[in-house]
């Protein structure tokens, strides 16, 4: 029989690192587990409400998001904040959104496995505390490291997984993928994140 999420968050958290998600948070905040605590400016835990039914997890920060120390606030975050608000979802109140990794990799490069597993502690305290329902897993980066998997991101977006901790998860594409990708065809990436934002907010409601 499968066990009650609640047993199940339980173990999970047995086997994290921190007592609560402020301790998570204040243990990042002086994280110098890898090199990328060289060239931040800011440790760029969250945004939005750590009750959040929905989690955005991206790959990593960028400038901007470095120098305001909030993930999603950069060109990619606008555009996300544009496909929330198409779909009624509001960023702050209904989402909790972070990264990968926490520190700026120099010049947005991909972080590497070693640095990805440095902060892994993190993200995984991050899930089991916020305990969302859903999760959106924006982009290749973030879909590798938390469904571990080497699926392309153009065949499995758009479908719900099962994670562990009872939550449903689903692959996005990027926003920053978008961009370069402005099309709004029907079949093109722009029209897949529409259709892929409607079933979220579906999803979303059907919880209420
Ligand atoms: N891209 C990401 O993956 N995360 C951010 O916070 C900003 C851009």
């Amino acid at each position: 029989m499968p066990k009650p999420a609640k047993e199940k968050i339980q173990e999970i958290s047995n086997k994290l690192l921190y007592g609560s998600l402020d301790e998570a948070m204040n243990s990042a905040l002086t994280c110098r587990q890898c090199q990328l605590c060289e060239g931040r400016n800011s440790v760029v835990f969250a945004d939005g409400n750590p009750n959040a039914k929905l989690m955005i997890i991206g790959e990593g920060p960028g400038q901007q998001e470095d120098e305001q120390g909030l993930p999603f606030v950069g060109r990619a975050g606008q555009l996300l904040d544009k496909i929330l608000a198409s779909a009624n979802i509001d960023r702050k109140s209904e989402t909790y959104i972070c990264n990968v990794v926490k520190c700026r990799p120099p010049g947005n490069r991909v972080p590497s496995l070693e640095e990805m597993e440095a902060c892994r502690s993190y993200i995984e305290a991050q899930i089991a505390y916020v305990n969302p329902k859903l999760i959106l897993l924006a982009g290749a980066t973030a879909l590798g490291a938390i469904l571990k998997t080497k699926e392309p991101i153009s065949r499995i977006r758009g479908k719900w997984f099962d994670y562990k901790t009872g939550a449903k998860i689903m692959p996005i594409f990027h926003p920053s993928y978008l961009l370069r990708n402005d099309s709004k065809q029907v079949g093109s990436p722009k029209w897949h994140m529409w259709q892929d934002i409607k079933e979220v907010k579906k999803a979303l409601e059907s919880l209420q």
